[in-house]
């Protein structure tokens, strides 16, 4: 067995058909931020940090429509490609960066545990 330093660098999270479209999962990090991944009706997938740059609404409970979440609390709208919010309210949530690969999705490792994991 070899073993190559890109093992273990994206976390697989499972199928992509486990969110339908227009739909979205959350994903709960031990010791960090809940994430929520997002299946838009146009088939693109986006993951951001489940708490609304307003009062940390739970996004993953929101409205998807292009790439943007509508906030189940106050409906401001997050883009989910950049995590900010569009219109005249401001703020941003991390963004985690995401591939697909064999029809499975993968979550970059760092972005979800942090710097610190081991
Ligand atoms: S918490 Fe999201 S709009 Fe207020």
């Amino acid at each position: 067995m070899t073993h190559s330093n890109a093992v273990g660098e994206w976390l697989d999270i499972g199928p992509v058909d486990q969110i339908a479209p227009g739909h979205a999962r959350t994903l709960p990090v031990r010791g960090g931020e809940e994430i929520a991944i997002f299946h838009t009706l146009d088939n693109q997938f986006y993951a951001l940090v489940n708490a609304c740059p307003h009062k940390r609404g739970p996004l993953s409970q929101g409205i998807v429509h292009g790439s943007v979440v509508t906030c189940p609390l106050h409906s401001w709208n997050i883009s989910l490609k950049t995590g900010h919010a569009l219109g005249n309210d401001e703020g941003c949530v991390p963004t985690i960066p995401l591939k697909l690969d064999a029809g499975r999705i993968f979550l970059l490792r760092e972005a979800v545990l942090g710097k610190k994991a081991a």
